[in-house]
């Protein structure tokens, strides 16, 4: 194990199918206006938006809605929602969806009370708030992104052509989360294997880097194990709630601060893919999927133990040959993997384009965590073979 460091993570779970019982326990904590925050209407068809909302009237809350949050938020979404927080002196940021929603509650969260422009601030000057900040808890209703435990929020800037996230520190992850796996159900298939591969390159995002013995290492590989295995069974049936409970509960695991710890870690896929998101607004996991092998492939020869390590825990690739055919084997069964779930495997299925590469290069931060610290030449030579 490497490096100095403190654990904490203040977010409560409930988890199950009964989890959102426990909705009107956390409402007593906060005061009387909620402002229920959720996406462009899939709640309102499973039945989700009516449940929360007998609940919070039952608790006597106000609700003030704010409905409509698109996926990939943008910052002019989030000074509208801010706005509407600080007009209402809003008690509750209560989101219901996905990471985009609850990205967004935690953007408003910071920016309700900001006398500063926000998007400057927090993701251009990556500072930590100094306003008041208000609390955010989470109904979770698609897998994938570990916002429901974690201080991340990415936002995009259309103006400016990015798309950035920042991890914000205790105060801002959510008070709470509710995790019920039977309302990932009516998630259609292409977001739930995207949700899919979002938590399975959140592993590989940590699990890429350092060459010490490290026990987030052998959790990483667990962890990817399980996901291989219950995204086959949920592909099948997706209400195999066995599958589906693994796939939520992996995906909490995946990026709730417990596996960076005494990692340098990449996120370079991360970069990438939320540079190319920020050029075509397509679906987070796909990004990364459609950058994934050329970025891999690229980097294999500089962290070359680690990706042999890889083929033969997580994919069970036999030891013979060459340490190098033996990583190359584990790729190609991640690979085959990607496409028996049906991933985008390039960018321009995404609606990326020669043209756009110089962009999106720029668009592109460069981490300095992982095995190999691209150039700009490098990034558009890894973009271009995405294409
Ligand atoms: O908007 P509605 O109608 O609700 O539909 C959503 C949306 O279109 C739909 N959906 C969600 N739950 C559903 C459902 N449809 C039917 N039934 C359900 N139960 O799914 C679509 C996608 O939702 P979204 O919230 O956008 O997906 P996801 O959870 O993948 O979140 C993506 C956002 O999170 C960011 C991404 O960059 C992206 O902006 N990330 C956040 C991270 C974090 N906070 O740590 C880390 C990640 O790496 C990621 O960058
Ligand atoms: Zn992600």
């Amino acid at each position: 194990m490497l490096g100095n460091f403190s654990y904490h993570n203040p977010t409560k779970l409930y988890f199950g199918k009964d989890a959102l019982e426990y909705l009107g326990d956390e409402l007593q904590h906060y005061g009387k206006t909620v402002q229920l925050i959720y996406g462009g209407g899939s709640i309102k068809k499973n039945g989700i938006y009516q449940e929360i909302m007998e609940i919070l009237l039952a608790c006597g809350k106000e609700v003030v809605e704010d409905g409509g949050v698109m996926p990939n938020p943008t910052s002019e979404r989030v000074e509208l929602g801010a706005k509407r927080a600080r007009e209402n002196k809003v008690d509750l940021l209560l989101a219901v969806g996905g990471g985009s929603v609850c990205d967004y509650a935690k953007a408003v969260a910071v920016s309700a009370y900001c006398e500063e422009d926000f998007w400057e601030k927090y993701y251009i000057r990556f500072e930590d708030p100094t306003c008041k900040i208000l609390p955010v808890g989470c109904v979770l209703t698609m897998a994938g992104t570990g916002s429901e435990m974690n201080g991340g929020s990415v936002i995009t800037n259309r103006k400016q052509k990015l798309k950035i996230g920042h991890v914000f520190g205790s105060d801002v992850m959510p008070k709470f989360s509710i995790l019920n796996p039977e309302f990932t159900y009516t998630l259609p298939e292409r977001q739930m294997v995207s949700g899919i591969y979002d938590i399975f390159n959140h592993i590989c995002e940590q699990y890429f880097s350092g060459e010490d013995d490290n026990v987030t290492d052998y959790l990483c590989e667990g962890l990817m194990k399980s996901v291989i295995s219950a995204s086959y069974r949920a592909k099948k049936n997706p209400r195999d709630y066995e599958a589906r409970s693994n796939i939520m509960w992996a995906a909490t695991w995946a990026l709730n601060t417990l596996l960076d710890k005494g990692k340098t870690t990449d996120w370079e896929v991360h970069m990438l893919g939320q540079a190319v998101g920020a050029y075509t607004d397509a679906t987070h996991g796909m990004t990364l999927a459609a950058v994934s092998l050329p970025y891999y492939r690229y980097i294999l020869r500089y962290g070359l133990q680690k990706f042999k390590r890889f083929a033969i825990e997580v994919w069970n690739v036999k030891e013979k040959g060459s340490d190098e055919e033996i990583a190359e084997r584990g790729l190609s069964a991640m690979e085959n993997w990607m496409k028996d779930l049906g991933l985008t495997l390039n960018i321009s299925d995404l609606g990326a384009t020669p043209d756009m590469i110089e962009g999106i290069a720029d668009a592109t931060r460069i981490q300095k965590g992982g095995y190999h610290v691209l150039t700009r030449p490098e990034i558009v030579e890894i973009l271009k073979a995405s294409l």
